[in-house]
């Protein structure tokens, strides 16, 4: 089974992506063969910054490997260093009917928030597509937003299949229940681009004030609370510890937890749940030789998968 998934460099990673991407794809990596990438050419739709850019990827690296990728185990890359990519994403955007990028909501929300919308956006799932299918990939563990771009691709690879004969194969989004879309600090979906992120590796005192500030109701410590499922500080405990969010979710309801007292059990348990990674995220920031060498192995590896399906591809079309 080969596993595929890819993070964007466009911001730092937030509690939304660790538990919606990266962790299933790091509990993935020794059920197959997995390549996980920093989607760096799909940055370039929305972030313009070039210094930006590099840090952003490489913090990307430090984070993922932080949290425990597996260099050994896994293909570990940088998506700009398999550049095949790009010319399977021509080749696949002559089969992509107009009206299936047109139906993508990830253009359409960007849209609807006034933000101008540039050719690399609206073509961004053709270009998604030929990362799967460049690496003949089975399983792509994201987080529900991602879904409809992991159907786009089957249905460009079954027109591909279709017009020149077998050349594809069909990925399947895999996408755990519980964690498809971690709320953020404001109730909405958690992500880089509304300001509501709990951010994975942050400053204690910034991330603790992040917290404590989550907006809460008027309601008394005293009162029981039999809508204790909905508080915002629940689900996020639940999502970073199953057994401690239940427990408090009962708490609550019970009535005689204050929302302070939640809150700070709330920061202990995230600053608890990535000790760890903080320490080894300092080991690797010591050590950035080892990153760079990383993903110069993993582009490698993956360039030598990618350049026979492209191939593939150019016969089956009749470009050789
Ligand atoms: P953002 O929305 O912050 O820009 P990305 O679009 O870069 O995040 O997402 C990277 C990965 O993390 C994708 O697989 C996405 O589905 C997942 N992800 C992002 N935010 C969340 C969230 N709040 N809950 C679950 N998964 C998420
Ligand atoms: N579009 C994804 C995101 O914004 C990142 C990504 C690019 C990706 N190519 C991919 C994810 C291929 C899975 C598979 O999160």
């Amino acid at each position: 089974m080969r596993i595929l998934s890819g993070i964007q460099p466009s911001g730092t990673l937030h509690l939304g992506n660790y538990f919606g991407m990266m962790r299933p794809a790091i509990e993935l990596q020794t059920r197959g063969e997995a390549l996980y990438f920093i989607a760096d050419y799909h940055s370039m739709t929305s972030l313009f910054d070039p210094a930006e850019r590099r840090q952003n990827s490489l913090n990307v690296a430090l984070d993922f490997l932080a949290c425990g990728l597996d260099p050994k185990r896994t293909t570990f890359f940088r998506q700009s260093d398999v550049p095949e990519v790009t010319e399977l994403s021509w080749i696949l955007s002559t089969l992509t009917p107009m009206s299936l990028l047109e139906k993508c909501h990830s253009f359409k929300d960007k849209a609807a928030k006034g933000i101008p919308i540039n050719h690399g956006l609206f073509a961004y799932p053709v270009l998604m597509a030929s990362d799967i299918l460049i690496y003949d990939s089975n399983v792509v563990p994201v987080g529900q937003d991602q879904k409809q771009h992991v159907e786009v691709t089957r249905d460009i690879a079954v027109k591909f299949n279709e017009t020149y004969g077998e050349t594809f194969v069909l990925p399947e989004p895999q996408i755990r229940a519980d964690t498809a879309k971690v709320p953020g600090t404001d109730g909405e979906k958690m992500s880089k681009s509304y300001g509501n992120t709990v951010e994975i590796f942050g400053e204690e005192k910034t991330l603790r004030k992040k917290i404590m500030a989550i907006k809460m109701d008027s309601r008394l410590p005293a009162d029981p609370k039999p809508d204790a499922e909905l508080n915002l500080a629940i689900q996020l405990l639940k999502v970073l510890d199953a057994g401690t969010g239940r427990e408090y979710e009962e708490k609550l309801r019970a009535g005689g937890l204050g929302y302070g007292d939640l809150k700070k059990k709330l920061f202990e348990v995230y600053w608890e749940c990535f000790a760890a990674a903080r320490a080894r995220r300092a080991e690797l920031v010591a050590n950035l030789d080892y990153v760079h060498g990383v993903l110069r192995e993993g582009a490698a590896r993956a360039r030598a998968l990618a350049q026979p399906v492209l191939q593939r591809a150019r016969r089956a079309s009749g470009l050789e």
